[in-house]
């Protein structure tokens, strides 16, 4: 077991680099199960939600062949298996993606409930209603998903609520089915239209993707392609977000700014100073940031990925800011850990009122789920003094080299390992 330690107070200056993007690569990886032939998928994050699914692809069948630290080349054509254990599928949400994806491939498909991070119910019920229209039939075997078919067949699907995991699970199962598919209420988000243009490179038919309404014209086969995945804007705004919350000038690089823009014009409300470019964006900030109101919201609005840190900013705001969340039901759980470094926050349901205090202080906090864990790095750069941060492999799913990307702009961070109470005795 390892921690984060943190010594606060340094403002981050200098340049950073963004990975790919986590959310568009947890729907790709297993949508190269679909071809017929090898894919080559550049521009991959080294973080441990890749390595689960690449793990899993390999159990599958899938001979899978690492290039160079972001590129692999993975051959689909033995697999066999139509089963993911919870073994298998540990701790990942993704998971599900193996059911749209062996759906489409074998017509079958026997996969682990998903795990991955804990904010309230996590239903999955769109993606069954989807693959159920498309003509499988879904059971629960053994405690797994179970979904098979003779034949998968287009139909149109309405989404009871913006669902970015429906959305591309029935990308994946209607991509080769018999004829036309419509997905309404479809999810915009960038790694949507990521995964359509990964589809299309393979030779689908998909119209629309970004928009409310995907149309998916079912092929007979894809074949083999080389993919470069786009950037990682979570990663790029939690960076984004240190330097509001820290000070200082940074410039992140390998961004793709369309895809930042709701989070530009929140820093930008908060104070910050942000200069677009056409693969970057620079940020200075110099002052105490503002007070702001934050609604998160499926895309384009701003992204649910981002609250906590953007809360984690508004903690030593000059005012009063309230944030609110509308895309998951309790994912204000790490409130408590800023409320134990001194921040002012009361949650009430789905809505946390932050008022500003002048600093925050060091103290050991616990990461709750991935991008909370982020949240506290942020808070821990923002406190003068020594910060640990617990629970850190939340934060290993989806930040690639998290400390060597802030220790470059000038943050004092460690990671260090954790003595469990018996090699500790023994030290002594
Ligand atoms: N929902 C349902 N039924 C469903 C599906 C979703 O009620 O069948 C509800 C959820 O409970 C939630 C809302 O719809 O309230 C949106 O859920 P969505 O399906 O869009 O989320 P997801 O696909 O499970 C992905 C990201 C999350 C991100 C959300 C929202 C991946 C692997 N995960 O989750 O990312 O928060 O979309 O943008 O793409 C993260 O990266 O830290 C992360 C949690």
């Amino acid at each position: 077991m390892e921690k984060f330690v943190i010594n606060g107070g340094n403002a981050l200056k200098g340049e950073v680099r963004i990975s790919g993007a986590k959310n568009a690569a947890v729907a790709i990886l297993p949508a190269v199960m679909l071809a017929d032939s090898p894919c080559i998928i550049e521009n991959l994050p080294n973080i441990s939600d890749v390595t689960a699914i690449l793990r899993v692809m390999q159990e599958l069948g899938a001979n899978v062949r690492l290039i160079n630290k972001t590129t692999v080349e993975i051959d689909p054509k033995n697999i066999n298996s139509f089963v993911v254990t919870k073994e298998m599928a540990e701790g990942m949400r993704a998971s599900s993606y193996f059911l749209g994806a062996l759906l489409g491939r074998m017509n079958k498909a026997r996969v682990a409930p998903p795990g991955g991070c804990n904010f309230g119910v996590r239903p999955i019920d769109q993606h069954i209603k989807g693959f159920e229209a498309l003509g499988a039939k879904m059971d629960i075997v053994k405690g797994m998903v179970d979904g098979k078919a003779s034949q998968l067949r287009g139909a149109s699907i309405y989404l009871d609520m913006v669902s970015v995991g429906a959305t591309i699970n029935i990308m994946l199962a209607a991509v080769k089915a018999k004829g036309l598919t419509v997905i309404e209420n479809a999810a915009k988000e960038p790694h949507i239209v990521d995964l359509a243009n990964f589809l299309n490179s393979m030779g689908a038919n998909i119209m629309g993707a970004g928009t409310s309404m995907i149309k998916i014209r079912g092929v007979e086969s894809l074949k083999g392609t080389s993919y470069s995945i786009i950037p990682d804007q979570i990663e790029a705004g939690t960076y984004m977000a240190a330097a509001v919350g820290v000070g200082g000038d940074v410039l992140v690089t390998n961004v793709t700014p369309k895809h930042l823009e709701s989070i530009i014009a929140k820093l930008r409300e908060i104070g910050a100073e942000i200069t677009e470019y056409d693969e970057a964006v620079r940020v200075k900030m110099s002052i105490r940031p503002k007070k702001c109101n934050v609604k998160t919201m499926p895309h384009p609005g701003f992204p649910t990925d981002m609250q906590p840190q953007i809360a984690t900013v508004l903690t030593v705001c000059e005012g009063t800011s309230i944030v609110t969340e509308g895309v998951w039901d309790n994912r204000f759980r790490y409130i408590e850990q800023l409320t134990s470094m001194g921040a002012d926050v009361q949650v009430e349901g789905k809505m946390a009122v932050i008022t500003g205090v002048k600093n925050l202080n060091p103290a050991p906090v616990k990461a709750v789920d991935l991008r909370a864990g982020a949240a506290m790095i942020i808070a821990g750069l923002m406190a003068k003094g020594t910060t640990e941060v617990e629970d850190i492999q939340y934060i290993d799913r989806g930040y690639e080299n998290i400390v060597e990307k802030f220790t470059a702009l000038g943050a004092d961070i460690k990671r260090v390992p954790i003595m469990d109470n018996m090699v500790a005795y023994k030290n002594a």
